[in-house]
């Protein structure tokens, strides 16, 4: 597979749901179009935008400047930066801003942020008059392979990550690559997690572009980085796009987009949920993890394992506990947060796994006994 050579039109990618479906539009420079593009949407209709301090700083004004260039008028609701904005405090801070802009029924919830953003607004967006329309202006990389894609939207729980939500489509994502150029390392490395993520569950190809590729997804625009990161975007949506259409609610197939998850969110439960550990980092260690113990189970070869969890530290992701400062709970709370995932069945922990590179699987009702060695191994300092 070989990526475009030079910057050229946006790329769209059709998430087909029926009458709910909608296009995602990846290139530099498409935040400019998003006025004329949500009047093409809802002509006469006015919009929201909800974002946080920091994106408010960056990004703000050229989302409504679009907007006004659209022939819509706009407000802004600014949210603090950071996880814990998605909080039933959070929740309600947009929502009654939103009602106080007097937002209608057909009107439209702009997204502008990181998926904590887009989590909020899109489950405000959700709620708020039993369902506004909800365009997702993606500003992370995470956020625009990932979270604004697919209308799963939430805050969380003193339970748990994402235990309160709704399933809400958005009408338009719109993935400016240009956004990305004010992304600090960290973050970008991050949302890297996720890219590496669909490549591994079930695009081998896609993986030996991204070995060979890798340099140039991480460069700035200006240095030929430009053409890669669209295309990795690209194509990470293409392969999200495509597992919602066939199972919107997670009936089946969708849980294959948690390779690494269930890990991943009982790690970053344990670290605090705080900057220790971002979320991306947390499913690089979630996906090594779920490589090793494939191997352990007998249907992943070490060699294939070496080379995904390879790739993620050539990537400059922890692959590692012992990475991460600080330390980890034992065993059982560790478990014990695994059980809280929301992937947990009827008490039984399933698990996705690797049969190889681009292929993972579900595997249910994961026996106890060794994952409770495998894990007391990996806690070890080494
Ligand atoms: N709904 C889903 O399907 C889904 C999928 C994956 C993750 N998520 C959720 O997404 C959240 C994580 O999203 P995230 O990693 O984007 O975090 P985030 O929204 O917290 O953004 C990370 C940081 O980057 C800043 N930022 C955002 N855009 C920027 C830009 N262009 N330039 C400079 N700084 C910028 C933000 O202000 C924030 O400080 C988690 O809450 C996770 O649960 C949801
Ligand atoms: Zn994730």
């Amino acid at each position: 597979m070989t990526a475009p050579v030079r910057v050229g039109d946006p790329a769209t990618v059709n998430v087909a749901l029926g009458e709910r479906s909608y296009d995602i539009v990846i290139g530099r420079g498409v935040m400019a179009s998003l006025g004329s593009r949500a009047r093409a949407l809802r002509g006469g209709a006015k919009a929201a935008i909800v974002t946080d301090h920091i994106v408010a700083r960056l990004h703000l004004d050229a989302a409504e400047a679009a907007l006004a260039a659209g022939g819509m008028a706009s407000s802004r609701v600014v949210v603090a930066a950071g996880e814990g904005t998605k909080s039933y405090a959070g929740l309600e801070r947009v929502c009654e801003a939103l009602i106080a802009a007097r937002l209608e029924r057909g009107d439209l919830v702009v997204a502008l942020g990181g998926g904590v953003v887009g989590d909020l607004a899109g489950f405000a967006a959700a709620i708020v008059r039993r369902g506004l329309d909800c365009i997702q202006v993606p500003t992370t990389l995470l956020a625009q392979v990932d979270s604004a894609v697919g209308g799963k939207t939430a805050i969380n729980s003193s339970e748990g990550k994402n235990l309160i939500g709704a399933f809400h489509q958005p009408r338009l994502v719109l993935a400016d690559t240009a956004a990305l150029d004010t992304l600090p390392v960290r973050q970008f490395r991050a949302g890297y997690a996720e890219v590496v993520k669909y490549a591994l569950l079930g695009d081998a190809g896609f993986f030996a572009w991204l070995e060979a590729d890798l340099e140039d997804v991480f460069a700035a625009a200006g240095a030929g980085g430009g053409a890669a990161r669209e295309h990795a975007i690209a194509t990470s949506c293409r392969m999200k796009a495509a597992i919602v259409a066939r199972d919107e609610r997670e009936s089946g197939e969708r849980a294959l987009l948690n390779l690494g998850h269930t890990f991943g969110h009982a790690l970053e439960a344990a670290a605090g949920f705080s900057d220790r550990l971002l979320h991306g980092e947390a499913v690089a260690l979630g996906i090594a993890l779920a490589a090793e113990f494939s191997v352990r189970l007998g249907v992943l070869a070490s060699e294939a394992a070496a080379r995904a969890i390879g790739h993620l530290g050539r990537a400059g992701l922890p692959v590692r506990l012992d990475e991460v400062a600080g330390d980890w709970p034992d065993v059982d709370a560790l478990l014990d947060l695994m059980a809280q995932d929301k992937k947990v069945k009827r008490g039984k922990l399933n698990l996705i796994l690797l049969r190889d590179i681009g292929h993972a699987y579900i595997a249910p009702d994961i026996d106890p006994a060794p994952l409770r060695a495998f894990l007391v191994e990996k806690l070890k300092p080494r």
